[in-house]
């Protein structure tokens, strides 16, 4: 293994003195982008197969280039790369090590190349894998609460607005909310794919090449749609991570409401659900507590995706035409974002589904709080009672049972007929929790029935795939 240290670095030709130390660990980025090694020696292969279809390679260098490339992938997988800081980045320490491996040949693989159409290449190939790899995330998730939503469509839960009890709805239902999101999310995820997929390389450093390059050639060989049509905007332009990063805010945005509810529900004041061991951890001073930290460190780790958000759209906003090396700064926030975005959603996909839901309390929570009053006040507008008017008779009848402490359903027929007249014995079908919820039996709407529907078309879209994420 040569050690690099201080070799000089390949742009030193026009310089008089060596860097400054401090500069040089300053301005090197090598020890985070060495993680898209893959990416740039994929982009390294299709180049130099281009280089040779159109004739600046011939078939002996081409070979060489092709089999220390391999060898390369093999040393940095085995950890036994000599990675330099004063090479600055991956993509330099790459191919002087090409070059110290295979000779001259090494030396023509920047033919027609630019390290500014290299990393705008590299980060889109790196970031097209990870939404793939986030989507199958997000769809196995999205499978769990479809499961979870067809074991628990018949549970009664209280449906808050302003987190007061509002309806009873089904537990399904709820879980069904949280798939709904999840799906929006992955086509958000399915747009930004589709815009990132065109191929920067042959913009070279700003302006393109002198060399007759066939930009359709590298564009196929790594599964871009086409090559881009502005070299200025390709090598410069960083709004495709920026559309990932904002796509990981809302996803995160959606798995911190999600968390801020399993954080409510599994508390003594709620007790509605149970979350296994093995996914909860205690407090070394009180030896009753099991805390729901995986939902917690989801909520907090919103904070650093929106924050990466921030930090991604601040780099790009004084940018002049074209490539900056600011954008350098563009990797550690969109790594950070995709990692946390990533371990989130799979925390989630395990942990969600094998929540057990103590159905007793979600029960008895939903009879709390008048949950059938709108019931009561649709039940009169069927016997003819203005809606207003009705509104305003069951309002009276719930300040009645808040003094007497009990809810509409523990009535009789004679204390609910003092506030209307058209009120009859068949009312009581309509104050119990199953009354309400089957009366919902609309599409969208809480029915149990309902619910199974939909979990239904939702498993039929899940398992036809067609809006999954397509290989590349
Ligand atoms: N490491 C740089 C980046 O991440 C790419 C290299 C471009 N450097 C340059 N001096 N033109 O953007």
């Amino acid at each position: 293994m040569t050690n690099r240290q201080g070799a000089d670095p390949l742009w030193a030709g026009r310089f008089t003195e060596a860097t400054d130390a401090f500069v040089e660990a300053f301005t090197a980025s090598e020890h985070y982008d060495r993680r898209l090694y893959r990416q740039d020696i994929r982009g390294s292969r299709a180049h130099a197969q281009m280089l040779n279809r159109v004739g600046v390679l011939d078939d002996a260098e081409t070979d060489l280039i092709l089999e220390g490339l391999d060898g390369i992938t093999a040393e940095i997988e085995a950890g036994e790369f000599p990675w330099s800081a004063s090479l600055e980045d991956v993509h330099m320490n790459i191919e002087q090590r090409l070059t110290e491996r295979i000779g001259d040949a090494g030396k023509k693989l920047h033919t027609g190349r630019s390290r500014n159409d290299q990393i705008a290449t590299d980060v889109r190939l790196w970031l097209r894998e990870t939404i793939d790899e986030l989507t199958r995330l997000l769809q196995r998730f999205q499978l769990g609460l479809v499961d979870l939503a067809e074991r628990e469509a018949e549970t009664a839960l209280p449906g808050f607005t302003h987190l007061q009890v509002a309806q009873p709805i089904s537990f399904g239902h709820h879980m069904l909310a949280w798939y709904e999101m999840l799906v929006r999310d992955e086509g958000r995820l399915r747009d930004t794919r589709a815009r990132l997929n065109v191929s920067p390389l042959g913009s070279a450093a700003l302006a393109g090449t002198t060399f007759a390059i066939d930009r359709h050639d590298t564009a196929q060989a790594l599964g871009f749609e086409r090559p881009s049509d502005n070299s200025l905007d390709s090598v410069s332009d960083r709004d495709f991570a920026i559309e990932f990063v904002s796509a990981a805010s809302l996803i995160m945005t959606h798995l911190s409401r999600m968390a801020e509810e399993l954080v409510l529900w599994t508390s003594p004041m709620f007790e509605f659900i149970e979350l296994p061991d093995r996914f909860c951890t205690g407090s070394s001073i009180m030896p009753q507590k099991k805390n729901p930290d995986v939902a917690e460190i989801v909520r907090g780790k919103t904070a650093r995706v929106q924050g990466d958000l921030n930090t991604l759209l601040t780099l790009m906003k004084g940018q002049p035409l074209a490539y900056n090396r600011d954008n350098q700064e563009d990797k550690e926030p969109l790594f950070d974002a995709a990692d946390s975005v990533c371990d989130s959603v799979r925390a989630f996909a395990d942990m969600v589904p094998a929540l057990a839901v103590k159905r007793a309390n979600t029960r008895e929570a939903a009879r709390r709080g008048f949950a059938t009053a709108t019931d009561l006040a649709d039940y009169l507008v069927r016997q003819g009672v203005a809606f207003r008017d009705a509104h305003d008779i069951v309002g009276r009848a719930v300040r009645y049972g808040i003094e007497q402490g009990r809810d509409l359903a523990a009535m009789t027929l004679a204390e609910l007929q003092a506030f209307s007249g058209a009120i009859g014995e068949d009312v009581f079908e309509v104050l119990t929790l199953e009354g309400s919820m089957q009366a919902r039996d609309h599409i969208g709407g809480t029915a149990p029935e309902q619910v199974r529907q939909q979990t239904a078309r939702a498993r039929a879209r899940l398992v036809s795939g067609d809006d999954g994420a397509s290989a590349g």
